[in-house]
C-alpha cells in the first residue's frame, strides 16, 4: 500500500515521526532513525543559547510508563544550526521538524528567527514542558492569552509552517487548540508529557528522580493522549501530530482513527526497541491490508466520522 502522507503540504513516506526528545541532537542519528524507518524526525527542543539540564537520575521506566525530568538540556542554537544544515544535505527523503523551546516570549522569537533562516519543513513549538517550570514558570500553553500572543508573534516572524505543541495538563485543551489556531498555529502536535508525577522508592522513601517530579509518558496515558486529540480534531481546522504511549501498529491506527496525521513514535523506542519505527508500520500496514484500507488518509478522523454517522 502507498504508505505516505501528507502534512502541512510537506509529504512524509510513512505517518510516523520521532517525537522531540528521544535520540540524539545530531545529523547523523537523525539519519540514522530516518533509515530505520522513520517518516520524519523531530529534534529535540532548542534553546537560544545552552541550557542546563537536571542532575541524574532523570528518567525511570517500567512497563507501564516512564517519567522523565531531563530537564531539556542543549547547547544552543549555533550547535543545533550546523546539525541542521547537515541533515538537510542527506536529503533521504523523512522531512525535519524543528522543535524549538525558550524561557521568555522573547526567547521563542529569536529563535524562531534564527530557525526561520534554514528554512526547514516545519518548526514545533514546545510551549507545553512540566519539567522547566521551575526555572521559566507555568509553560505558556497553559493559558489561553499567553499562548495566542506567542503563536501571533513567532508566526510574525516565519513564512514556515508553524506547529504548537500543547500540554495536556489543562482544564479545556479545545480552548487552547482553538486560541492558538485563531492566532495562526498552521498545526497541532499533542500531547506533551502528562504531570508532573511522583515516583517514590520505597526502600529509601526518596523519590527516584534528582528533580523530584517529572513528565508521565509510555503506554499509561495513551487513552488520555488518543483522547486529547479526539477533541482538538473536533474543534478546530489545523492537521494534528498526536503521540503519547503509542507503541504498536494497533495504537498508531488508533490515534489517526482519533484525528492525528502524524503519530509520535517517542517511548516505543524503550518497548519496542530501536527497530520501532518498522515493526510498527509494518503492523499498520497488515491491518490496513486485512481491512480493505489502501491509504492511511482512510483513517484519519474515522471515528468522528462513524460516531456522526450514528446520530
Ligand atoms: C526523555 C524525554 C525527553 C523529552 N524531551 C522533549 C523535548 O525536548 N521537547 C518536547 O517537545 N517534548 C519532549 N518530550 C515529550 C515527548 O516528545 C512526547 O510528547 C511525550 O513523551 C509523549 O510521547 P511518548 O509517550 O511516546 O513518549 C520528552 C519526553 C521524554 C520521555
Amino acid at each position: 500500500m502507498d504508505t505516505s502522507v501528507n502534512y502541512l503540504g510537506v509529504s512524509f513516506p510513512n505517518p510516523l515521526v520521532l517525537c522531540s526528545g528521544y535520540l540524539g541532537v545530531t545529523a547523523s542519528t537523525w539519519d540514522n532513525v530516518a533509515k530505520r524507518g522513520a517518516g520524519g524526525i523531530t529534534t529535540k527542543s532548542i534553546w537560544l543559547k545552552e541550557h542546563k539540564g537536571h542532575a541524574n537520575p532523570v528518567i525511570i521506566c517500567n512497563d507501564d510508563y516512564m517519567v522523565n525530568a531531563v530537564g531539556i538540556p542543549d547547547a544552543g542554537i549555533e550547535k543545533a544550526k550546523v546539525e541542521i544544515e547537515e541533515y538537510r544535505k542527506r536529503d533521504n527523503g523523512s522531512p525535519l521538524i524543528v522543535n524549538i523551546i525558550g524561557g521568555k516570549a522573547d526567547d521563542f522569537v529569536a529563535i524562531t528567527e534564527a530557525i526561520n533562516e534554514l528554512k526547514p519543513q516545519l518548526i514545533e513549538v514546545n510551549m507545553s514542558c512540566p519539567n522547566v517550570e521551575d526555572e521559566h514558570g507555568k509553560p505558556f500553553a497553559t493559558d489561553c492569552p499567553r499562548a495566542a500572543d506567542l503563536t501571533k508573534r513567532l508566526k510574525s516572524v516565519t513564512d514556515v509552517p508553524l506547529i504548537i505543541k500543547l500540554s495536556p495538563n489543562v482544564e479545556d485543551i479545545q480552548a487552547v487548540a482553538k486560541a492558538v489556531v485563531e492566532a495562526g498555529a498552521d498545526g497541532i502536535t499533542a500531547i506533551n508529557t502528562y504531570g508532573p508525577g511522583l515516583v517514590i522508592d520505597i526502600d529509601t522513601a526518596q523519590p527516584v528522580l534528582a528533580n523530584k517530579f517529572g513528565g508521565v509518558s509510555g503506554p499509561g496515558i495513551r487513552p488520555l493522549a488518543v483522547k486529547k486529540v479526539f477533541d482538538i480534531y473536533d474543534c478546530v481546522d489545523a492537521p494534528i501530530i498526536g503521540m503519547g504511549g503509542m507503541t504498536s501498529g494497533r495504537d498508531a491506527i488508533e490515534m489517526m482513527m482519533a484525528g492525528a496525521t502524524l503519530v509520535g513514535i517517542g517511548s516505543a523506542l524503550y518497548y519496542r526497541g530501536e527497530d520501532a519505527f518498522k515493526i510498527v508500520l509494518d503492523e499498520m500496514v497488515e491491518w490496513c491490508e486485512a481491512n480493505g484500507v489502501q491509504s492511511f488518509n482512510e483513517i484519519i478522523g474515522k471515528t468522528h466520522e462513524v460516531l456522526k454517522n450514528e446520530k
